[in-house]
């Protein structure tokens, strides 16, 4: 249950003897509409329940996730429809025969009987979908498969149903027709219209999270449909952002394994089948030529780097920095074009790194005498998923009294110590460690710590004393009559 645990960021976690079969005549579900949209890496959806109080002053309401579906699930969340504040879920345990979980959602003000309330319930799964078939040749399609359940689990009587799966495309090749369930539908239970097929609606479903309801009605259907653009995954993320008081600056670098998950290449890589593809606007969709990140506003000295070296054919717009007084918080927009397009199961290892101005992400509190500085958990890459990722935040030199606040919870994190050039007697790092990581991820992790005054004289003190050493070696060198390397010179 790790998995499921570290998905979801409020969590509490409580003891299992909380009983809910009490709770099950508590609401009931006048409708639930479950839409999914069928991705690549990532798939997301939103199960809206309108939910209608039974019995005076209920405040919990429970949610029953599929334990295969639990698997795949690395982000959820759940807010009352139009609030922007999500609720906090305790998790509640597994119904005896349901290969199921509970979570108990806390509506924080308790309803009346027949007070209704909607709920929206999101998630996005990963690794979820695969391709099918398992090969493309560079001029064919891609087309990926996705499996879940056809019902949503409830405790509660249903009245009514449906699951929405929406694809980018109309071209959905094939989907299952679910059996047996004439008990809440007389008419067809499957329809497709362009890119949508719909599952229901399936009327007065009754309280389903028992073997009873499982085995009798409960299946699984599949879906295969095109898929227009690369799936994409992360197989690597290692992230360090450098905390520098001197120079005002905040250094992030990012060393990244993409993964091309797409059906593999068959056959061979023809740059002039892709050039011509390219010309007439018909690119592969499992072919990767280029793609776009958003980095902060006001940065600098960006580079791009891949296992040949720089990587000149990429283009960076830069917005001003937040700090200049700019009121619009508007991106930087950078289109990375690796040096050859990506093909299906094809890795591509590079990096690339910025410095922004520290004022942009960071605070001093007098009260307390801390500096607060935000730094985001990860970058998105559209559609990529990131499997592991490892982030390291480098205070400066001296740095105490080290707090910080994540945005959900690491899987691991340790304070050591990174000595780099200059330093003395090195700096405090920080190091988290996830998993799984979606668009839903890239939120900042906050880091508070102090610098006593005599760290800030320390670096001064080691330059002195670097300078000093190579003026002698200098002086030294210059009587043997040797060639003095240019120092190389490292950012700080
Ligand atoms: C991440 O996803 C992979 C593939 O679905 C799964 O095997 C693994 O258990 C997941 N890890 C965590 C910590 O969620
Ligand atoms: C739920 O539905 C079942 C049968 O469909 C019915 O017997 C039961 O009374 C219902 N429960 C509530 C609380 O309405
Ligand atoms: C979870 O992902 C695996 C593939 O990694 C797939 O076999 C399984 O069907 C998925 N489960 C769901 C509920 O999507
Ligand atoms: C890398 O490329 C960029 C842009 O093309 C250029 O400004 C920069 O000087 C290059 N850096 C190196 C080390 O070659
Ligand atoms: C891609 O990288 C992963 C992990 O670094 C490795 O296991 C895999 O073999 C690589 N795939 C290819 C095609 O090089």
């Amino acid at each position: 249950m790790q998995r499921l645990w570290s998905a979801i960021s409020c969590v509490l976690l409580a003891s299992a003897a909380a009983a809910s079969s009490a709770s099950s005549q508590s609401f009931e579900n006048s409708a639930i509409v479950r839409t999914i949209d069928l991705g690549g890496s990532l798939v997301h959806v939103t199960t809206t329940f309108a939910v209608k109080a039974l019995k005076e002053a209920v405040n919990v309401y429970t949610i029953t996730l599929p334990e295969d579906e639990i698997f795949n699930t690395s982000w959820l969340e759940v807010k009352v429809k139009g609030n922007q504040q999500p609720l906090t879920i305790t998790y509640s345990g597994a119904p005896v025969g349901s290969k199921s979980h509970n979570l108990d959602v806390n509506l924080e003000k308790p309803l009346e009987a027949g007070a209704t309330i909607n709920l929206v319930l999101e998630t996005v799964q990963t690794h979820a979908t695969w391709p099918w078939p398992k090969q493309a040749a560079q001029d064919e399609d891609q087309s990926l498969k996705y499996e879940t359940s056809l019902f949503v689990l409830s405790p509660y009587n249903t009245s009514v149903q449906r699951t929405k799966f929406k694809s980018s495309s109309p071209r959905i090749l094939s989907y299952t027709t679910p059996e047996d369930v004439q008990a809440f539908t007389v008419e067809n239970p499957v329809t497709k219209s362009g890119a949508t097929v719909t599952y229901g609606p399936f009327n007065n479903v009754p309280s389903s999270v028992n073997s009873e309801f499982l085995e009798q009605y409960q299946q699984h259907v599949v879906l295969h449909y095109n898929y227009d653009y690369p799936v994409l995954e992360v197989l690597e993320l290692k992230r360090a952002a450098e905390i520098s008081h001197w120079g005002a600056n905040l250094n992030i670098q990012d060393d990244i394994v993409l993964h091309n998950a797409g059906p593999q290449l068959k056959g061979h890589f023809s740059r002039l089948q892709h050039q011509t593809q390219s010309f007439y606007g018909r690119g592969a969709p499992h072919v990767l030529p280029l793609f776009t990140v958003q980095l902060p506003p006001g940065i600098r000295n960006t580079y791009y780097i891949d296992q040949i070296g720089n990587v000149s054919t990429s283009r960076l717009r830069a917005a001003p920095s937040v700090a200049r007084g700019v009121k619009n918080t508007q991106n930087s927009v950078m289109e990375l074009k690796p040096r050859y397009p990506i093909m299906g199961g094809w890795n591509y290892t590079y990096t690339l790194g910025w410095d922004a101005p520290l004022g942009d992400s960071g605070s001093y509190d007098s009260k307390t005498g801390k500096y607060l500085v935000s730094v985001p958990v990860m970058t998105e890459i559209p559609g990529a998923v990131v499997n592991n990722a490892e982030v390291s935040i480098i205070l400066p030199e001296g740095a105490t009294d080290v707090d910080y606040v994540t945005p959900f919870p690491a899987l691991s994190n340790e304070i050591s110590t990174h000595v780099t050039y200059l330093d003395t007697i090195g700096r405090p790092m920080v190091t988290f460690k996830y998993k799984n990581l979606t668009n839903k991820h890239a939120k900042p992790i906050y880091i508070s710590y102090r610098v006593p005054i005599s760290a800030h004289l320390r670096k001064p003190m080691a330059v002195t004393t670097v300078l000093l050493i190579l003026f002698t070696f200098a002086m030294v060198a210059r009587r043997v009559d040797l060639t003095i390397h240019k120092m190389p010179t490292k950012k700080m």
